[in-house]
């Protein structure tokens, strides 16, 4: 079927080299107007002026815009979507002066998640979860990267991802499945008779090779911050899971500085995540870098940090950023993406255009898709978003509003009616 998206007000392309912006190119940012977006099956196949484009393919279903705003789906490459229960008390906790840190210290934290998730069966997750991913898209996200992370022994982490597996078939959204048996040391392995070592071990020895073996992960995580996980550790845990074909994500210098940042570009990470601690050496050898520097406002917002994550300067020096959600019962309860670009304008001090790129590019070169997703452009992914909005200026200025009227992701609508 082809189909042809006519009479946008504008249509924000993103279009450019299929790999990450870096430094000043996330500045570039295509607008189109009196344009039209053809689609044939999955894929973009042209873009152009509205007439021509109108006159080569006269037979096409046309999808007519009525003078909103048509943009890339946004890549939400840095969710945490597999969870029990919220933990509001903990909100009440955090403001009444006990840190993040100290909450996990007294058994609560991502521990209170780990205890909640165990105790669910598979359905009573993927129940828990398929409206949240509904919640995500409503706001414009096609594409969501999936961390297990909440289970933290061989069975419950290999229930969270098979959760993440049946989602994939229930949803149109694109789901990027990530392991994160490294999201914290389990209790039981943090006083005798367990360490820490063997929680490592059954990391590197059975779930690592088994989450491969049945596919069920492209990325492996680790939480490296003081109290968590130290970089040596990380540096075991990430290089048995790229010995296993796995590619590689931080939670990186996010709330203490830890050399983190320097791990992951060192290692050729995707990613390093979070970054608000992150030291000047770190921004130089994320600057110099593949890997992507992936910011989550939202979190540093939620938690009341004072400090957020140095994006000026990291695009600057030439890294390449992007935002996400960070969506998550602890530190980031957000299913709302353009809301996070009105953090990085205002609180991360990026332009529109930089927020834009890395809500859509540079979050698909996060999760590895830089080539399939994030462009309005021939050859990608038919993943859109319209919007009720006249310019793109707009996206980030309502802020906390719901303006997504509807997506498509593979061509076919994944949110709303129109
Ligand atoms: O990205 N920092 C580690 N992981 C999550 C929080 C997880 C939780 O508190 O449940 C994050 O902020
Ligand atoms: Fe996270």
């Amino acid at each position: 079927m082809t189909l042809l998206f006519d009479n946008a007000s504008q249509i924000v392309t993103c279009a450019g080299a299929p790999r990450a912006r870096r430094g000043a190119e996330m500045r570039d940012l295509e607008v189109l107007t009196d344009a039209a977006v053809v689609v044939e099956g999955e894929r973009i196949a042209a873009v152009g002026p509205r007439d021509a484009v109108r006159a080569a393919h006269p037979n096409a279903t046309v999808v007519d815009c009525a003078r909103r705003l048509l943009m890339p789906g946004l890549v939400d490459s840095h969710p945490h979507g597999i969870f029990g229960k919220p933990r509001h008390e903990e909100q009440e906790l955090r403001g009444a002066g006990v840190g993040y840190m100290e909450i996990a210290r007294r058994g609560g934290g991502i521990h209170s998640s780990v205890r909640d998730l165990r105790a669910r069966s598979e359905d009573e997750l993927f129940s828990l979860a398929l409206p949240r991913l509904r919640r995500l898209a409503a706001h414009g996200t096609t594409t969501v990267e999936v961390k297990s992370g909440y289970g933290l022994s061989l069975d419950d982490e290999l229930k969270s991802l098979r959760v993440i597996r049946r989602l994939q078939q229930a949803l149109p959204l694109r789901l990027v499945p990530t392991f994160l048996g490294a999201h914290e040391i389990p209790l039981e392995y943090r006083a005798a008779p367990r360490t820490r070592g063997e929680y490592i071990a059954l990391i590197v020895e059975q779930m690592l090779p088994q989450v491969a073996a049945e596919g069920l992960a492209t990325f492996a995580d680790i939480f490296c911050e003081p109290g968590v996980y130290t970089t040596d550790e990380a540096r075991i845990i990430l290089g048995a899971a790229r010995r296993c074909g796995l590619q590689l994500k931080l939670h990186a210098d996010e709330l203490e500085t830890a050399g983190a940042a320097e791990l992951a570009a060192e290692i050729g990470a995707t990613s390093a995540d979070h970054l608000a601690a992150v030291s000047e050496a770190g921004i130089k050898a994320l600057a110099e870098s593949g890997t992507v520097a992936t910011l989550l406002p939202g979190t540093m917002l939620f938690l009341g940090r004072p400090r957020q994550a140095p994006a000026r300067a990291l695009i600057d020096a030439g890294a390449s950023v992007a935002l996400a959600s960070d969506f998550n019962p602890g530190t980031s309860p957000t299913v709302n993406f353009p809301l996070v670009l009105t953090l990085a304008v205002s609180q991360l001090h990026l332009s529109v255009s930089e927020a834009v790129v890395a809500a859509t590019v540079n979050g698909a070169a996060a999760v590895g898709l830089a080539a399939d997703t994030g462009q309005i452009a021939p050859g990608f992914s038919a993943d859109l978003a319209l919007y009720d909005i006249d310019d793109i200026r707009e996206l980030p200025y309502w802020y906390g509003d719901h303006r997504c009227l509807a997506t498509w992701v593979r061509g076919v609508p994944a949110h709303g009616v129109w």
